[in-house]
């Protein structure tokens, strides 16, 4: 075979393999390019989530005719004036996305400069099909549809209208949380789903991340010489079933960087377990040279010159951060009793500390770290007087897990058998005893159901909403009765009896980000299980809560007759048990 050059619009094609991946990739290209434009205003408009059509209007500079023509083919660029590839702070630079795209899609390119009138270019899968004057304001327009109907291999690759879409809006979501200076507007199938004004990074940011977090939130602002983080994450207590909601930014740009999730993920090691993630939105700031974003033909990943010291910063700043937000919502939430709080007199560490400017600016949209004296007098030692006991007067039957003796740190049961001393965690071993008892009910088809007397309506983002209207039967097979309830709210008519009393927002919110992690490649039975397991979790006792003796004898009583019950629902053990003879060896007896 002979060697030979390809034809320019296979290379387009072929670049568009790496760029364009799906209808969000091209989206993320088109507000990029509106942005590097010195757009102030962004609108964008989507059909059937980006499959049919994909358009974004912006008010920047424009281009004149000649320059469309120029930026429709490959590398040409007007981003890099002096070559400075390192010093580049535009989003775009290689001079690719549009010629990728328009070598997919039938692609339509409409631009006024300021001074100068409006043109527009058509472009048929990479071939110039027409062109002619245009009516618009100054800015530009771009029109993609029928993104890849002429590639099959791609089309196939593609999921519903509803999966494209969601990823659309998180791609907007993501742009819009870069520049918050910035306004943007997005409509989908006609509906206007999105509108921010210009405002501070803050304000941005609640406006777009899950709601709860202006309570769940803890403000980040931390500097280490000449590294800067700053943003907002979510408290322990506050966690989702999927990776979802994280926004990570080095020097403004979006990424999806993984040091910076491995970072994230390492600051909560301890506080979370494996399956539940954080929300977040962190903006890393490095000098220039520091950071090479020309390593991804997305642009989506970036290498940073000191890995280290970027991940020592991350886990640094958010563990302190956390622990000191521990101390405040574990105390208030768990013990709500005043007389139980011992205040500690704080001193704060400055080598950590930030900018108490910039930490103003974050405390009021989310409760903020700060070294304000009148927060620091609130610390409180925890823990301490939450242990409760029974005295050990009575004979011990024979039970396998023993008699409760009591309950330490609100959290675990301490009990006595026969032959050692057994340490159960409460939350663990509740949790697989609801799930053990909803499969046993739903496999004989008779789960109780409690009716809501007033049914609760759930406001949930579209997506969310979607999912879970797809799920209504299996959720109706496990007890939870729920009906679709406008675009972005849910009806809760019933929830499962073996709840109890639940919040159902919150276990709305955890199942729908499950069905979205499970898709459709698990089997029925399999999805109802994951399904049952989150249901399960949020219907059990919490740590944290105090049992009587009476509760802590029956939990371990029907953990004995469970089965399953030594393993929690995420594998890991609900109870322990010291022999005589471990003790003994403990204190050196043997
Ligand atoms: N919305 C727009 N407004 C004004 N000029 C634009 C717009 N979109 C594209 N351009 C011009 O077209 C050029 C090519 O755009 P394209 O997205 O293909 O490449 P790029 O943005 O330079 O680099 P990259 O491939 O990394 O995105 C840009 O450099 C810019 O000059
Ligand atoms: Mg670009």
């Amino acid at each position: 075979m002979s060697i030979r050059r390809l034809p320019s619009e296979l290379i387009n094609r072929i670049a568009a393999g790496e760029v364009v991946e799906r209808p969000a990739s091209a989206l993320k290209e088109l507000i990029e390019n509106a942005l590097d434009a010195g757009a102030a205003t962004v609108a964008i408009r989507l059909s059937a989530g980006g499959l049919d059509r994909l358009e974004v209007t912006d008010d920047g500079s424009g281009m004149a005719p000649q320059a469309m023509l120029l930026a429709l083919e490959r590398h040409a660029t007007s981003k890099l004036p002096d070559d400075a590839i390192e010093a580049v702070t535009s989003f775009g630079f290689r001079g690719e996305a549009l010629p990728s795209i328009a070598s997919v899609s039938r692609l339509t390119l409409e631009s006024r400069p300021r001074s100068g009138d409006g043109w527009r270019v058509e472009v048929d899968h990479g071939v110039k099909v027409g062109e002619g004057p245009a009516a618009l304001p100054p800015g530009t327009r771009v029109r993609v549809e029928a993104l890849f109907d002429k590639v099959p291999a791609r089309r196939k690759f593609l999921r519903s209208p509803r999966a494209e879409y969601a990823a659309c809006l998180h791609a907007v979501k993501r742009l819009a949380m870069a520049r918050p200076d910035v306004a943007f507007s997005l409509e989908h199938d006609g509906r206007r789903v999105l509108t921010v004004q210009p405002s501070d990074g803050p304000a941005r940011v609640a406006a777009l991340l899950s709601n709860e977090l202006d309570r769940h939130g803890i403000g980040i602002d931390c500097v280490r010489h000449d590294l800067r983080l700053t943003g907002v994450v979510s408290l322990p207590t506050f966690h989702r079933g999927m990776a979802d909601q994280q926004y990570l930014f080095a020097n403004s740009r979006p990424v999806k960087d993984r040091l910076l999730v491995g970072a994230l993920r390492a600051a909560y090691r301890d506080l979370l377990a494996r399956d539940r993630h954080p929300v977040a939105a962190l903006f890393v700031e490095v000098p220039a040279g520091e950071v090479d974003t020309n390593v991804h033909p997305a642009k989506t990943e970036v290498r940073f010159r000191d890995p280290a010291a970027i991940r020592g910063l991350i886990v640094g700043g958010l563990k302190a951060a956390l622990d000191e937000a521990g101390h405040r919502s574990v105390a208030r939430e768990q013990f709500a009793q005043p007389a139980n709080w011992i205040s500690e007199p704080h001193s704060g560490d400055p080598s950590e500390g930030g900018n108490p400017a910039e930490q103003a600016r974050w405390a009021p949209v989310f409760a903020g770290v700060t070294n304000d004296p009148a927060t620091v007098t609130e610390r409180i030692l925890d823990f301490a007087p939450a242990a409760r006991a029974e005295p050990a007067t009575a004979p011990v039957p024979s039970f396998p897990l023993g008699v409760a003796r009591g309950q330490v740190a609100a959290t675990y049961i301490v009990a006595e058998a026969e032959d050692g001393l057994v340490i159960v965690d409460q939350h663990a071993a509740h949790e697989r005893l609801v799930l053990e008892r909803m499969r046993k009910a739903s496999a004989g088809g008779q789960i109780a159901r409690q009716a809501l007397l007033m049914p609760d309506v759930v406001e949930l983002e579209e997506p969310d909403c979607d999912r879970l209207e797809a799920a209504i039967r299996e959720l109706d097979g496990l007890g939870l009765e729920i009906e679709r309830f406008g675009p972005t709210a849910i009806l809760v008519r019933a929830t499962p009896a073996s709840l109890g009393k639940t919040d159902v927002r919150a276990l709305l919110a955890d199942l729908a980000a499950e069905l979205a992690e499970l898709g459709s490649a698990l089997s029925l039975r399999d999805r109802l299980d994951n399904v049952a397991a989150t249901m399960a979790c949020h219907g059990s006792v919490r740590a944290g809560r105090i049992l009587s003796v009476a509760e802590m004898n029956a939990l371990l009583r029907e953990m004995e007759v469970t089965p399953h019950s030594g393993q929690c629902n995420h594998g890991r053990p609900t109870w322990v048990k010291l022999a005589h003879g471990d003790i003994e060896k403990l204190f050196g007896r043997r």
